[in-house]
């Protein structure tokens, strides 16, 4: 028989019913305890998934010692304290999008997840889709030849109602950003782990219709270190919102994503991939709950296993960063009207 991991959720709100789900789905593992400072939440998701301890402290949370995984969905600025005190008592740390929101902070979860010997592992779901996958496939091998544009449009809407549905939400402090933090993250992290990495970026964001701290609108120039260009679009005011839209192009090939379906297929040599895959982004554009459980299923059988063979997990912290440091150097390019080189 094989060993099932007992997970922890930590943060009961919109995103942890997926949690509860995915873990109740992956084979190795099983949900043994939640935990929010809404009490009534944390009750809930353990009576509904079968969990048997629930609390409203995640410092007494890690101290039992029947717990191998925390699953972090609190508000995307508090990521670090809950998985720095599960670290600490040498719990692995799976937490959602983004790692956190600072560099300093993503620089210490990393270190204190390395120092303390457990694995860190994030979501981004979109990775684990199969056209993605395709996608990236044929150019991380150079079958569209010479990458010349890379774009990632991200055309969402997000209600007034949604901003004020949880007090974290549209803050600097906790939400770290708008549109790109919070909703273009997934989009930027994935044309990232599909063009490569960024040298640079000039950019521009405010908030055009929200009255929100944050931006809602974000357009962005990258020079990618393969010397292709690209462009960032996102915005959550726009009505309806719009499925994301991914643009590959090189001098040999050409690629088109919309929402997770592939629209353009011109590979040399490689037909396209007969998936219609479950994109989970059904409505996302448009209804944050609309979230498929697909992605994380695949995502916490993955670090069930990454523990069981000492290896990485498939979103390591130091690639989930990526994304994150791409959006603060967007944020600063808009701030200071100058280029912004990534590290
Ligand atoms: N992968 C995805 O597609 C996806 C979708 C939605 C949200 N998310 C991410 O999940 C995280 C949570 O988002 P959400 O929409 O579920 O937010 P939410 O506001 O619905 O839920 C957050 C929960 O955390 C609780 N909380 C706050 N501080 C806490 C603490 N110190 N200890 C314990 N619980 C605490 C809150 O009471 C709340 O119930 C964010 O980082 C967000 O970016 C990811």
């Amino acid at each position: 028989m094989s060993k099932k991991l007992r997970w922890a959720i930590v943060g009961c709100g919109v995103i942890s019913t997926t949690h509860a789900k995915a873990i109740q789905a992956a084979p190795s593992a099983e949900l043994v305890a939640t935990c929010d400072i809404i009490p009534e939440r944390a009750q809930k998701l353990a009576e509904e998934y079968g969990a048997s301890y629930w609390c409203e402290d995640y410092t007494e949370l890690v101290k039992r010692d029947d717990i191998d995984v925390v699953s972090v969905c609190t508000p995307s600025g508090l990521h670090l304290e809950v998985a720095e005190a599960a670290a600490k008592a040498k719990k692995h740390v799976f937490t959602e999008k983004p790692l956190e929101i600072t560099k300093p902070k993503i620089d210490r979860m990393i270190q204190v997840c390395h120092e303390e010997g457990v694995k860190l592992g994030c979501v981004f779901q979109m990775r684990t889709y199969a056209n993605n996958k395709a996608v990236r496939q044929v150019v991380q091998e150079g079958k569209l030849g010479k990458m010349v544009l890379a774009d990632a449009y991200m055309k969402y809407y997000r209600s007034p109602e949604y901003y004020k549905s949880a007090d974290w939400r549209g803050t600097w402090e906790l939400d770290g950003g708008g549109a790109l933090m919070n909703q273009g993250v997934h989009g930027i992290d994935l044309l990232l782990w599909m063009a490569g990495d960024v040298e640079s970026v000039v950019a521009q964001t405010d908030h055009l219709v929200r009255d929100i701290e944050v931006e809602d609108t974000a357009v962005a120039i990258l020079k990618f270190k393969n010397g292709a260009f690209g462009v960032i679009e996102g915005t959550t005011s726009v009505n309806p919102g719009q499925g994301a839209r991914f643009e590959l192009h090189g001098n040999d090939g050409t690629v088109i994503l919309r929402d997770g379906k592939i629209a353009a297929w011109h590979v040399p040599d490689v037909p396209q991939p007969g998936t219609e895959e479950e994109s989970g982004s059904g409505r996302a554009h448009s209804d944050p709950t609309a979230i498929t459980a697909t992605g994380h299923i695949f995502l916490v059988e993955d670090m069930c296993q990454a523990i069981f063979q000492d290896r990485d997990p498939y979103i390591t912290g130091e690639s989930a960063r990526k994304a994150v440091d791409l959006i603060l150097a967007i944020y600063e390019s808009s701030r200071t009207g100058k280029r912004v080189y990534l590290d």
